[in-house]
């Protein structure tokens, strides 16, 4: 007896142990779990797993991400639209940074081993090229994907085309009646004596349309020696080499130069925003255009919620927002409305365009102008 009473305390124990640690886990309300704004965590983890299966909570749906941050290229008021909507539509808080291509490229290497940003929207995709060289991005094919043609998008997923745009010349009508200069329609004539101080573009080490204007050169003159003799003509008739690729859009809107080298939809946005004697020509040799990309950042902080971003930005209705806002790139779904606005790839003499040769190239490029163009004098 005297040895079977501690036994029989022991047994009589370990059954109400259980019960107790088996009830509060198999009747806790769904009230209890975690609010959507708390830190995400696997329902696997959370649900108990030593409970009898019967007595188990009902499966938890997958918590809903709660946050956002976009790494933004295009014109800032087509990134508020964009985030705005967005939000709108998921709930999840959505804010945005606004880089040009190549400040946002060395945003994303500086903090590569702890990455601000979830997802990368918008900027031509030779600097999406040279960001997957450098192991900046994470693929991510979207079953939305499927509806964006293949020549838009990078095969493994890795960047995908969400609108495309030429390259073209913004001209004052104003400025260049004074001069006397007709609207340039070749990128001769952008060499013209009388154009001295009156053409502006960005710098292709931080504006992604100014580095579709260099490569552009390479392809129409057959080399990148031949693309840096030009450049070094065109050089004596440059104003200032901006940090953003529109920003010579507004300087020709304002009177301040007389053509601006930017993407022709800027022209555009610029013109119907208040400065109609804005002009958009196209050289007759060729230009180049963009595609403009989106990317999964890799290390992102909030992979589910960019995957989210992702898929939304390559259906039809968010594609249709940038005219909204005046922004009138083509988009790249082949669903979504085109604005009468938009300038048709169609109309346009096109360069042959290699987005891959272009991004392989953009490191060495953007230093040999800073070596050889931005330091040369007048
Ligand atoms: O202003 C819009 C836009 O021209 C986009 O079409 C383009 O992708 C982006 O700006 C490029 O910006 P940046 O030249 O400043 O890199």
């Amino acid at each position: 007896m005297y040895r079977k009473t501690p036994f029989l305390f022991s047994a009589v124990t370990l059954v109400i142990l259980l019960a107790a640690c088996a009830v509060p886990s198999a009747t806790q309300p769904p009230a209890a779990q975690p609010p959507a704004e708390q830190p995400t965590t696997p329902p696997q983890e959370a649900a108990p797993t030593q409970a009898p299966q019967a007595e188990l909570p009902p499966a938890q749906a997958p918590e809903k991400p709660s946050t956002l941050t976009v790494l933004c290229t295009p014109q800032e008021d087509w990134c508020q639209a964009m985030t705005r909507a967005f939000e709108a539509e998921t709930g999840i808080k959505t804010s945005y940074v606004r880089l040009s291509s190549g400040e946002a490229l060395a945003r994303l290497r500086a903090g590569k081993d702890n990455p601000e940003f979830s997802v990368w929207w918008g900027g031509p995709a030779d600097t999406y090229v040279a960001a997957k060289a450098e192991g900046l991005l994470e693929p991510y094919i979207s079953p939305n994907a499927a509806a964006i043609p293949d020549s838009q998008k990078d095969p493994e997923g890795y960047w995908t085309g969400v609108y495309v745009g030429a390259l073209g010349f913004c001209s004052n009508r104003d400025v260049l009646a004074k001069l006397g200069v007709e609207k340039p329609d070749s990128w001769d004539d952008l060499l013209d004596e009388r154009l001295k101080g009156q053409v502006a573009m960005a710098h292709p080490a931080s504006s992604g349309t100014a580095y579709t204007a260099v490569w552009t050169q390479v392809v129409r003159l057959g080399s990148v020696d031949a693309a840096f003799d030009y450049l070094k003509k065109l050089h004596n008739n440059i104003l200032q080499y901006t940090k953003s690729g529109a920003a010579p859009g507004q300087m020709a809107a304002r009177g301040e130069i007389a053509v601006a080298i930017i993407f022709s939809h800027d022209c555009v946005k610029f013109a119907d925003e208040g400065a109609p004697m804005l002009e958009v020509s196209f050289p007759k040799e060729g230009t180049g255009y963009e595609i403009g990309g989106v990317a999964l950042i890799k290390g992102a902080p909030e992979p589910e919620a960019a995957k989210m971003w992702i898929d939304w930005v390559l259906t039809a209705k968010a594609q249709e927002i940038g005219a909204t806002v005046k922004s009138y790139q083509l988009p790249t779904n082949p669903e979504a409305k085109v604005s009468e606005r938009s300038v048709k790839l169609s109309e346009v003499k096109l360069v042959d365009y290699d987005f891959i040769e272009a991004g392989k190239s953009r490191k060495a490029i953007t230093q040999r102008f800073e070596d050889e163009i931005t330091v040369a004098p007048k």
